[in-house]
């Protein structure tokens, strides 16, 4: 996969990374650099830095980093020649005709193709008099027809190929509506549709994209619901449904729904800004989508104790976004399509009233606790307030807290200094132990017992360290590399990956290009974090002549200390072979 260099370089220059991350991330300057919260992980203090000086950004917070394409690999979820396409229609670049790896690029437009055909095909039929069953059930839930068009719902018919059919005859290989996750394929190596006699409902991503559907089965039949599995396309875990309709709503909160149904539902009552996930539980991911285009989040889950629980964690995930959080319960019914239903024509000020209503994440904590208790019994009491401060512990707002003290010691007829103490008491032993276990987890990343990309760290902490500032200084100073080169070479290096690193670069410099340039490209997503680490670490900022000097040094002391140590444990088989290979070394 190599697109020509001076291609990338262009698209870095004229993409540059302040601007491009400033539409994703609320940027401000610190010093020459830009800071905010991280988009890839939940932070309240920004560890997510732009270097302008080199065009990267790196996380301290999760240790992601990269160049401008890395980033907009990572954030609009796309792999590498998307992202440079991306880019390159960002700022009206043509695309090279040829030189690189076009193949996944080329299925994945394939597969929206046959998803957007799928889709037509399934609404067509919808509306045919094969679709009877599917609009009378959808109908019977009280969609509008206006309300099915809207989301383009549809329906597969009984028939094992219909749609195989329909898209083979538009030109489709059977291969491609595999990859699609349309067809399946059985043990004679046929294919046949995936979904059969079941109302669709496709899945659009913001690029307007048909990505994937979920299929519902109009009986009590098992599994009620049949969604696309994971495809090139589709990863379930990083999209939510109906994000496109909620994205254009205009609101900056979100109802975070459970399903399909409750989201069209809540739409047709005329809130465009209803999302839902795809048949899994709320990831930290989708948590972080949903910060992109929301400060707030209104979880309308089924008031079942099934939604009990995933309100708890979906609370969980969202604050740790930085989202504020509201809880809808639903007085009757058991979900917001079904509290619709019942509301009919004044499903809209109905629902209003329940959002209005609606308590923050701390209230519903509360009150869910307070139902386990008894409060005119002292002894329950006691018990609810040890454990609600644990709850109000949470906030980080010193006033928020307060507020809530005052509330539960009026509430508990206790003075509000009873409660405050009892928090304080808390509070210390909490950060007591946060303390302890970020020293662990210090204690842990020195001894590098943590370090996937180079587990020889462990073994060898101290030339580990020494090799990752040889390889920042030589990034930082690619004109050192022929006297660096004067004074070791690879083998010297004791920890592969460093090695590795350290061949590719020097390779780079040779050939006369920037060391930097392809790294995204020829690297994983892990590597490339740790490289622009170690680009734009304090280490790499501080490298002179000196510490090259000693670095040097001790790799080459730590070398020989190396070869010693296997002398001392060699037999005198082992030191005959060396002898006879010096001895051939010099014929
Ligand atoms: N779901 C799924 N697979 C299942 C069951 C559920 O993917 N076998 C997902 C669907 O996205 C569904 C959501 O979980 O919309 C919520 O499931 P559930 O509460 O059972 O269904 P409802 O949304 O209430 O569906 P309906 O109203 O159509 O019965
Ligand atoms: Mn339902």
């Amino acid at each position: 996969m190599a697109l020509p260099e001076g291609f990338i370089i262009e698209i870095k220059e004229r993409n540059d990374i302040t601007d491009v991350a400033s539409s994703y991330v609320n940027l401000r300057k610190r010093g020459r650099n830009m800071v905010g919260l991280c988009p890839f992980h939940g932070e309240k203090t920004p560890s997510f830095n732009i270097y302008t000086e080199n065009g990267s950004f790196y996380c301290f917070g999760c240790g992601v980093g990269g160049d401008v394409i890395t980033f907009i690999m990572k954030i609009e979820n796309l792999d590498y020649i998307d992202a440079v396409k991306f880019l390159a229609q960002r700022c009206g670049l043509n695309m090279p005709e040829d030189g690189y790896d076009d193949s996944m690029s080329a299925l994945k437009k394939r597969i929206y193709e046959a998803n957007r055909e799928a889709a037509r095909y399934f609404y067509k039929t919808l509306c045919s008099s094969a679709g009877r069953a599917g609009l009378d059930y959808f109908h019977s839930r009280a969609l509008s027809d206006r309300t099915i068009r809207h989301f383009g719902l549809g329906y597969a018919d009984e028939s094992f190929n219909s749609l195989c059919d329909h898209l083979r005859s538009l030109g489709f290989k059977s291969s491609e509506l595999i990859a699609a996750n349309l067809a399946v394929q059985n043990k004679n190596g046929n294919i046949y549709d995936r979904f059969r006699d079941r109302v669709m409902f496709p899945i659009i991503d913001l690029r307007g994209n048909v990505i994937a559907f979920g299929g519902r089965i109009m009986t009590d039949q098992k599994p009620k619901y049949l969604n696309t599995s994971d495809t090139p396309v589709f990863k379930k875990s990083a999209n939510l449904f109906s994000l496109n309709n909620a994205k254009n709503s205009g609101e900056k909160s979100l109802i975070l729904c459970e399903g399909y149904m409750d989201v069209i539902a809540v739409n047709q009552a005329g809130f465009q800004n209803a999302v839902a996930t795809l048949g899994t539980a709320l990831t930290a991911e989708q948590a972080l989508l949903m910060k992109r285009y929301a400060d707030e989040v209104i979880i309308c889950y089924d008031s079942d104790e099934a939604g009990q629980k995933a309100t708890s964690r979906a609370i969980e995930l969202l604050r740790r976004a930085g989202l504020l959080i509201k809880v809808i319960s639903i007085p009757q019914g058991k979900d917001p399509d079904e509290f619709l239903r019942n509301k009919g024509s004044e499903g809209h000020d109905a629902f209003l009233n329940v959002i209005e209503r609606s308590g923050n994440d701390m209230e519903y904590r509360l009150q869910k606790l307070r139902k386990k208790y008894n409060l005119d019994l002292p002894e329950d009491k006691v018990a609810f307030l040890t454990e609600a401060v644990k709850i109000l512990a949470a906030l980080d707002n010193e006033i928020e807290r307060d507020v809530y003290i005052s509330k539960l010691s009026k509430e508990c007829e206790v003075t509000p200094d009873a409660v405050k103490q009892q928090m304080d008491k808390y509070l210390r032993r909490r950060n007591y132990n946060q303390r302890k276990s970020v020293f662990r987890e210090m204690q842990k990343n020195l001894s590098g017992r943590n370090d996937k990309l180079n587990p020889e760290r462990y073994k060898k902490p101290r030339v580990t360290v020494v090799e990752e500032s040889l390889l920042a200084y030589l990034i930082k100073n690619p004109d050192r590399l022929s006297f660096i080169e004067s004074q070791l070479d690879e083998s010297k290096f004791q920890t592969e990956f460093y090695r590795k690193l350290f061949i590719y670069f020097s390779k780079r410099i040779k050939d006369n290009c920037d060391p930097l340039t392809e790294v995204s490209a020829d690297f994983t997503q892990e590597e490339v974090s740790r490289i622009y680490g170690l680009a734009n670490s304090e280490t790499a900022r501080m490298a002179n002549d000196d510490t090259l000097r000693e670095n040097i040094d001790v790799i080459n002391d730590e070398f020989l200390k190396l070869k010693t140590a296997d002398m001392s444990k060699a037999t005198n088989e082992d030191i005959s072979e060396a002898l006879q290979r010096l001895r051939d070394s010099h014929k």
